[in-house]
């Protein structure tokens, strides 16, 4: 198994063995990883899990897959890829754990809202293909006006997610790049966490 993970036939649903041997294990996706240090940090911290970052960045997308071997994670895979595509069309049904939306670009311009994953409903309609039921979506981001589309389009689909509370320190959550970049200019990050109801 390679740290790049390119999927056998880009047109069709891929099936949880195509990706990780093992189905059973959880899978979690981290959406536009960047240079994978989450990944990286997730994985190493969770042997017991399966990882795969989304990227469409070649040059982010080779780096991560350089440092996986070299620290011979077995459970981080990258896949280069378009997000809302892979959430929309390829990750197989009910297979996914949880997925973390870190940071993703914001596009801050008022005309330039509707390309923002949380805007969009075939992000949306893939997230619930995608996760389990019980799964989960973790935001975060420093961009205000992206947090509070994000909380607006949730709420609009109360009856398939639920809030849940992320206090600070609630579980391992590695500080990403980007995240340690905006904090360091004094940004404040907001987060949020939702449960995919059962059907
Ligand atoms: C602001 S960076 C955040 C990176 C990382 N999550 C972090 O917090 O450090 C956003 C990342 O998402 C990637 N990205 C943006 N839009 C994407 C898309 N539609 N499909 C795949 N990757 C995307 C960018 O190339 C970039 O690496």
């Amino acid at each position: 198994m390679t740290p790049l993970f390119v999927p056998p036939d880009h047109f069709r649903e891929l099936a949880p063995a195509d990706i990780f041997p093992d189905p059973a294990r959880p899978l979690e996706i981290d959406l536009g990883c960047g240079d994978g240090t989450f990944l990286l940090g997730m994985a190493a911290h969770h042997p017991e899990r399966d990882f795969l970052g989304v990227e469409r960045m070649l040059g982010r997308v080779s780096k991560t897959a350089r440092k996986i071997g070299v620290r011979q994670l077995t459970n981080a895979r990258i896949m280069r890829l378009e997000s809302a595509y892979t959430v929309a069309w390829l990750l197989p049904r009910a297979s996914v754990s949880r997925l973390h939306l870190l940071c993703p670009d914001p596009w801050p311009k008022k005309k330039h809202a509707a390309r923002r994953l949380v805007n969009q409903a075939e992000f949306l309609d893939g997230l619930v293909r995608i996760l389990k039921p019980g799964g989960e979506f973790l935001l975060k981001t420093d961009d205000q006006p992206y947090f509070e589309d994000a909380l607006l389009s949730l709420e609009s689909r109360a009856h398939q997610f639920e809030r849940l509370d992320w206090p600070e320190d609630a579980f391992f959550y590695p500080i990403t790049d980007f995240e340690q970049s905006w904090l360091d200019v004094g940004r404040v990050i907001q987060r949020a966490r939702w449960r995919l109801k059962s059907a």
